[in-house]
């Protein structure tokens, strides 16, 4: 993928957020780097360093299979230089956003997750009741040659009524407005990988 072509896609990401807040791009970083992305997840999974998710944040975290059952790993800089390229790629990402939509986005967390087959997460929204700094949701998947009879789409809940299903294609970001979108993740034949995180501003921290 030249420059020139990623930045036309942070582009229509600008424009989708502003218009219908969520943008879905097929193909947003050079396939060799999700690839590469997609066998550290397995990699890390293979030496048991995904681990069940929590609901919920802080003290009130929870494990509860019967709401989302994926095994997730945070993402930290410096742990292999794939990882290292896709935040970069974020963090442009993150600045384009700032510019376009004066949303002041700080900075991003985000995870490895490892959907195991049969596993879903019930519909919810990202951002915390009693934490408002999520603001954009980034969704970014590596599941190769995914069919739709295999299940395990996002299934997005549209402010018309309407609903949106994305599957978990390698190489397909879904971005969306985090407190704006209810979704939910559908049960899958198959393991379904992915990379997610949130864009978050400045909290209302007290001084
Ligand atoms: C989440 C989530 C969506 C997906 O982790 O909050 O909604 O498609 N994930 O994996
Ligand atoms: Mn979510």
């Amino acid at each position: 993928m030249t420059s020139d072509t990623f930045t036309a896609c942070l582009t229509r990401i600008v424009d989708d957020l502003a218009e219908q807040g969520w943008s879905l791009q097929p193909a947003f970083v050079p396939q060799a780097l999700t690839l590469q992305l997609a066998e550290e997840c397995r990699k890390r999974d293979a030496e048991g360093a995904l681990t069940p998710a929590g609901v919920g944040r802080g003290g009130a975290l929870q494990v509860r299979e019967g709401v989302r059952g994926d095994h997730i790993q945070w993402l930290e800089p410096g742990q292999s230089a794939a990882s290292d390229q896709y935040l970069q790629r974020l963090d442009e990402l993150r600045l384009a956003l700032n510019q376009g939509l004066y949303l002041g986005l700080e900075d991003f967390e985000g995870h490895f997750a490892l959907y195991p087959p049969g596993a879903f997460y019930q519909k919810h929204v990202d951002r915390f009741r009693d934490d408002d700094r999520r603001t954009v949701s980034a969704v970014f998947y590596l599941n190769a040659d995914w069919q739709a009879e295999q299940g395990g789409a996002l299934r997005l809940y549209l402010n018309d009524g309407s609903t949106r299903d994305v599957l978990p294609q390698a190489g397909t970001l879904l971005l969306f407005l985090s407190a704006d979108l209810p979704h939910e993740v559908l049960p899958a034949s198959r393991e379904r990988l992915s990379l997610t995180g949130w864009f978050r501003r400045r909290g209302e921290q007290p001084l």
